[in-house]
């Protein structure tokens, strides 16, 4: 069986309105990713709700659904050997503040809110959300 795994990542409403999309895309490629599939869209708040039912308990889960669905977004599947961990590694911390040095968010991200990406953060997730961009 192969080794190379898919993860979901987005590219969020700040860093698309920055035209950083080609940017961010260039440091997945440049650190062994590739680009299965992407696609640009704008979603729904109540599609955004769906996405990101896991948090749907938290103080910040509506500001977050209008958040994603405020503006244009890229949703990309990520593939490489240990694509789930690596693309959270070279995201960094939820927190630009947090972030680690050379990583997207701290490189990119404007507030906990507007931090530039997502990625998925289980295998378990990973397919569900890919399911979700991907498979309709
Ligand atoms: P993301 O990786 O897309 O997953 C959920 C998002 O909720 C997270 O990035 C943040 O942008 C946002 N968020 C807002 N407030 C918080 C918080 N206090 N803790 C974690 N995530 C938060």
């Amino acid at each position: 069986m192969s080794k190379y795994e898919q993860t979901l990542s987005i590219i969020k409403p700040d860093a698309v309105e920055r035209n950083l999309s080609d940017e961010i895309k260039q440091i997945f490629i440049l650190k062994g990713f590739k680009i299965a599939e992407e696609k640009k869209l704008k979603i729904t708040k109540n599609e955004a709700e769906k996405f990101y039912q896991v948090h749907q308990t938290k103080p910040f889960y509506n500001d977050l659904c209008n958040y994603l669905s405020s503006g244009p977004i890229v949703a990309m599947i990520l593939e490489k050997e240990n694509a789930i961990i690596d693309n959270r590694n070279i995201m960094g911390a939820t927190n630009p503040k947090d972030a680690a040095e050379g990583t997207i968010r701290k490189k990119f991200g404007l507030s906990i809110d507007k931090n530039s990406v997502h990625g998925s953060d289980s295998a378990e997730n990973a397919k569900i959300e890919i399911d979700f961009f991907f498979k309709n």
